[in-house]
């Protein structure tokens, strides 16, 4: 058939890319009842009710005009503060740009720094939306392997034996989506040691740091000697807060970086909406109970989940943090895309494999442990019947 003129004018920057297996999960459990959702990256909780208050209070009080293009003052004021009591980083509001998500932080952040041709090493397996906008600025996506004998810690010797003369950037998120993996402080300073010897940037993408348990710590990478002049911390609120529908996110890198980006930012979105601005505001500003509150039952959820997943043969690496288990189902004979379309299919418990975060291993699925304890019990008891099956 006769391509469109729309088609035929695509630019070369816009690829096909393979969404068959997300969508047939979809359309399975689509036609399935009682499916139990262990699939996005989604918090099931509602938005703490302050946080919605102050926006609706912002929307009568007229806040619905366009804002700053890198946020209202007092919410990069706040974000300032957050960062200084909670992860000992030295930002100024002046230094804080506020994006619709960390997902346009993270597209801001390719356009500012790739080039045709640059390579940029990305913690793998990962969010694979950094590939996508690496390859959007003409830029070449390098994964970097964590492995679950290391707890998926995103290790330096593997980072090192990939860089070269056209290596830019690495992107190191901790604690990891898929893989809950908190690398540990002693290995980010292995790492920041390495970026300032070759001279390489590196975005901290550090999204669920707020979200870590018990044996981890998160060490924020900015806040090490010289580091503050070669990072972006990305962080943001979708997670912690169960506010991904708000499109609030953040970065925040040394002054004279952040003003040379302030015009391509207001390109892009101009601002963040404004009414989602004074939530944030809230958020960080208003009682944190509900953010503990949230991380007690994940905290419990994860529990769980874990000694549910061992009783069941199963292995995984340790997840520090976030919200998601990294199960290795090897051992069931199956690849795991199809260990997830079987799974849906005969029992209604939907979870994604490996393969979606860029593991061509077929040995991994993400659980996302975003469900009520009793649907989550619930679930390990049809995967238990669907494995005595197998
Ligand atoms: C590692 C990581 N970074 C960034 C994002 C984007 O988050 P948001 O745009 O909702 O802030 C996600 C979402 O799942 C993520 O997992």
């Amino acid at each position: 058939m006769e391509k469109s003129p729309l088609l035929k004018s695509l630019a070369a920057r816009i690829v096909e890319e393979d969404v068959s297996y997300r969508t047939k999960m979809l359309e399975i459990a689509a036609g399935l009842s009682d499916v139990i959702a262990l699939g996005r990256g989604n918090p099931d909780f509602d938005t703490p009710e302050h946080i919605s208050a102050a926006a609706k209070a912002a929307i009568d009080a007229g806040q619905t005009h366009y804002t700053h293009p890198a946020g209202i003052p007092q919410l990069r004021e706040a974000i300032a503060d957050t960062l200084r009591r909670e992860y000992s980083l030295d930002y100024g509001r002046e230094e804080i740009i506020v994006t619709a998500g960390v997902q346009e932080s993270i597209v801001l952040c390719m356009l500012s720094l790739v080039n045709p041709g640059d390579e940029v090493l990305i913690t793998s397996p990962r969010f694979t939306s950094y590939d996508e906008a690496v390859r959007l600025c003409g830029g070449v996506p390098v994964p970097v392997p964590t492995y679950e004998r290391d707890d998926f810690a995103l290790m330096p010797a593997e980072i090192e034996v990939r860089i070269n003369s056209r290596t830019k950037v690495l992107v190191l998120v901790t604690p990891n989506n898929p893989t809950g993996a908190v690398t540990p402080p002693l290995i980010v300073r292995q790492i920041a040691d390495l970026v300032k010897r070759h001279n390489i940037i590196l975005i901290s993408d550090e999204i669920y740091g707020k979200l870590i348990y018990e044996g981890s710590t998160h060490l924020s990478a900015a806040s090490l000697p010289g580091m503050k002049e070669r990072t972006i911390t990305l962080n943001g609120f979708s997670k912690a807060y169960a506010m991904t529908g708000w499109r609030v996110g953040y970065m925040a890198a040394a002054h004279s970086f952040i003003r040379m980006i302030i015009e391509p930012r207001h390109t892009l979105s101009i601002n963040t909406a404004t009414p989602s601005q004074y939530a944030a505001l809230a958020a960080l500003t208003g009682p944190q109970d509900p953010v503990e509150a949230m991380l007690q039952t994940y905290r419990e959820r994860r529990a769980y989940l874990m000694q549910a997943l061992t009783d069941m043969g199963f292995s995984y690496g340790m997840p520090g943090g976030a919200f998601y288990i990294y199960t290795n189902v090897s051992q069931t004979g199956l690849p795991a895309p199809q260990f997830c379309e079987s799974l849906l299919r005969e029992t209604g418990v939907l979870i994604f494999p490996g393969s979606m975060f860029g593991d061509d291993s077929d040995n991994y699925i993400r659980i996302s442990y975003v469900q009520p304890i009793e649907r989550i019990a619930e679930a390990v008891d049809r995967m238990s019947t669907f494995m005595a099956r197998q």
